[in-house]
């Protein structure tokens, strides 16, 4: 029998685009998108995003990445001047986007989101397009079409604000992916980052490790060392390589400061995130 089935696109190979459309097996799009309080996983990912639910440390780590890629987009655009923005892995739509935050602070900022998941592709350009925004199906594992997407998206010679936040501990290789990165973004551009601790609280990310495995995601926290080494290129802005709730928490956001934890004592949180800046001269 013919295979009608649509052709690979530069996304991935056939065998990595069939497993993210196989709805018998839980897709990690939607286990994360139901751990952000998402209302779009099937029961097969919501019984994996309910076992890392209750694993507080993991949940607070993920929820407060987040928290901490959407202050920092609003720090860049609002005091950089920055108008180009692209969020690499984003996921399902989710309140605020990132474009929603950028144009709060200048009308004329424009985001690229790049997925590499069909499922995303289908929610992002229904949901996350539009005169600010745009969305591109692009596998982070291929730099060649990341930089193809941006040269032909972007002004590629003014400095962009590039977010890889809750999406490199998915890559089989993020240090390489990072280091092509840098070679293509202009000179003065920024690099907005979050990767899951792997030395800060052990046992909890293990346990979340395994639970994504048995899953048959693949998902890999990285200890401080390793995350300093893969922003080594970059001038890191205050107060640098910190927790995610550490970096330029708003105080005066009540909300925000408590999203995430809802638990007392506060949990550490074990996402590192910085800001870092191409500074080539
Ligand atoms: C945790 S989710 C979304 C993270 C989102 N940036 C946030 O902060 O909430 C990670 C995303 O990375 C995407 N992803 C994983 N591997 C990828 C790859 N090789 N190419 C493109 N996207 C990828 C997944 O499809 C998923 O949507």
């Amino acid at each position: 029998m013919a295979d009608t089935r649509p052709p690979s696109t530069r996304s991935g190979t056939r065998t990595d685009r069939d497993a993210l459309l196989d709805l018998n097996r839980p897709n990690p799009a939607r286990v994360f998108d139901a751990i952000h309080g998402g209302k779009d996983a099937y029961l097969i990912d919501r019984h994996v995003a309910d076992k890392l639910i209750v694993n507080n440390t993991f949940r607070v780590a993920v929820t407060q990445a987040r928290a901490f890629m959407l202050r920092a987009v609003e720090h860049l655009v609002g005091n950089y001047g920055i108008t180009q923005i692209v969020e690499l892995g984003c996921g399902y739509p989710n309140t605020p986007q990132v474009h929603d935050v950028a144009i709060n602070q200048n009308p004329n900022a424009r985001t690229l989101y790049l997925d590499h998941d069909p499922y995303v592709a289908a929610h992002a350009l229904a949901l996350m397009t539009g005169p600010n925004s745009e969305f591109a199906t692009a596998d982070l594992t291929d730099p060649a079409s990341i930089a193809e997407h941006l040269a032909t998206t972007l002004h590629i010679s003014t400095p962009i604000a590039v977010c890889l936040s809750g999406t490199a501990e998915f890559l089989p290789d993020a240090p390489a992916l990072v280091a092509s990165l840098l070679q293509h973004l202009p000179d003065e551009s920024w690099l907005v980052f979050t990767h899951t601790a792997a030395d800060l609280h052990d046992s909890d990310i293990d346990t979340a490790v395994e639970t994504l495995a048995s899953a048959g995601i693949r998902y890999r926290p990285r200890d401080r060392d390793e995350v300093e080494q893969m922003l080594a290129p970059l001038l890191l802005l205050d107060p640098g390589l910190v927790t995610a709730d550490l970096w330029r928490p708003d105080h005066n956001n009540d909300d925000e400061c408590l999203a995430g934890f809802g638990v007392w004592p506060r949990p550490t949180v074990c996402s590192y995130a910085a800001v870092g800046k191409l500074h080539r001269r």
